[in-house]
C-alpha cells in the first residue's frame, strides 16, 4: 500500500483526494498549516523521516491571488519556499514529489491552448511562485509530477461559491466575458492524481476539464444549474470584482495524455453539474 503525505490538506484538492480515494488503495497522511507549516524545514524533514512516505503530495499554498500580490514575501515563502523544503525531504525519503501547479505560470496572452512544452512567463507573483515551485521540484528531485490545472473548484470558496452566495443577495450579476479558462472540479483533478501515482510516467502535465468557456458562460452553467434566475451580465474584466488579477487566456491543453492517450477528462459542463448536483442541491 503506497503511504502518500498530502500538506495542505484541508484545502479544496486536498479535500478532494481525500474524499475519492480508495482507503485499501493508499495510506493517507494529512497535515495542513495547524499540524505542520511546510515553510518550516525542520518539521518537514522530521515528518518525513519518522513518517517515510511514498509520496508527497503538495496541495499547501497561498492561492489568493491579491494576497499573493500584497504580500510577496508570504506568497514566495509558502509557495516557492514551502515547495523546496518538501521536494527536499522528498529526496531524502526517495519519495516521489507531486506538485500542484497552475496556468498562472503562463502571460495569458495566448490565442490558443497552452501546451506543456510551452515558454513560461508569469505576470502575477502568485504565478511567479508557482513557478519558482515548479523550478525547485525539478531541481531538487528526479521522481516527480507537476500537476497544472486551472479554475479548480471544490468545497470551500471558489468562483462557484462567490456566484452562489452573491446570487443569495444580489439579482444582477456581472462577469466577464474576456477571461477565458477550463473549469476543473477538484474531484476530477483528485482522481487524475491518485491514477497518475501509480505510474512512473514523471514529468509535468496540464490536466484540465475538456472544454474552453469564458466566466461568463461558467458563471452562467452555474447559476442554470442550481436554478437560479438571476440577470447575468457580460462585462469586461475591469468591471468584474469576480475576475481580477488574473491572466486572460487560463486555457491548458492536457497535451501530454492526448499525446500517450492516457487518461482523459471529463467535459467542463459534465463535471459541474455533477459539482452542483451533489453539493449545492442536494
Ligand atoms: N484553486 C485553483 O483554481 C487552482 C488552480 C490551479 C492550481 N491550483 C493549485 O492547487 C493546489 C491546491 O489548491 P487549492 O485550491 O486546494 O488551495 P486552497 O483551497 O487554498 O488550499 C490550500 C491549503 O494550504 C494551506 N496552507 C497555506 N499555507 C500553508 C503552510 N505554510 N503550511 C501548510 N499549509 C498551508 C491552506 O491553509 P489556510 O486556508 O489556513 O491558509 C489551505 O488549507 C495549490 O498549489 C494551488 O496553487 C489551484
Amino acid at each position: 500500500m503506497l503511504k502518500v503525505w498530502i500538506t495542505g490538506a484541508n484545502g479544496q484538492v486536498g479535500t478532494a483526494i481525500n474524499r475519492v480515494v480508495e482507503p485499501l488503495d493508499f495510506e493517507i497522511m494529512n497535515t495542513d498549516m495547524d499540524e505542520l507549516d511546510v515553510t518550516v524545514m525542520e518539521e518537514v524533514l522530521r515528518f518525513a523521516q519518522i513518517n517515510r512516505p511514498d509520496v508527497i503530495i503538495n496541495c499547501a499554498a497561498v492561492t489568493d491571488v491579491k494576497k499573493c500580490e500584497e504580500n510577496p514575501k508570504n506568497a514566495y515563502l509558502v509557495n516557492a519556499l514551502g515547495a523546496r523544503n518538501l521536494a527536499i525531504a522528498a529526496r531524502k525519503s526517495d519519495a516521489v514529489m507531486v506538485q500542484i501547479s497552475t496556468d498562472d505560470v503562463f502571460d495569458g496572452k495566448a490565442t490558443e491552448p497552452y501546451k506543456e512544452f510551452d515558454e513560461t512567463n508569469p505576470i502575477t507573483v502568485y504565478g511567479k511562485s508557482k513557478l519558482s515551485a515548479e523550478h525547485y521540484v525539478k531541481e531538487f528531485t528526479q521522481k516527480h509530477f507537476i500537476i497544472r490545472s486551472t479554475w479548480v473548484y471544490g468545497h470551500t470558496n471558489n468562483f462557484v461559491s462567490t456566484i452562489l452566495k452573491r446570487a443569495e443577495t444580489e439579482s444582477v450579476l456581472n462577469a466577464a466575458s474576456d477571461q477565458f479558462g477550463s473549469p476543473t472540479s477538484a474531484k476530477e483533478l483528485a482522481q487524475f492524481i491518485l491514477t497518475l501515482i501509480r505510474t512512473n510516467l514523471y514529468g509535468t502535465y496540464h490536466a484540465t476539464s475538456e472544454g474552453i468557456c469564458s466566466r461568463y458562460e461558467f458563471a452562467q452553467e452555474i447559476l442554470r444549474l442550481a436554478g437560479k434566475n438571476n440577470e447575468l451580465h457580460a462585462v469586461l474584466s475591469d468591471e468584474s470584482e469576480l475576475s481580477n488579477i488574473r491572466p486572460p487566456y487560463a486555457v491548458l491543453e492536457n497535451f501530454i495524455l492526448s499525446c500517450e492517450n492516457t487518461y482523459s477528462f471529463p467535459h467542463w459542463k459534465d463535471s459541474l453539474a455533477e459539482f452542483i448536483k451533489e453539493e449545492v442541491v442536494s
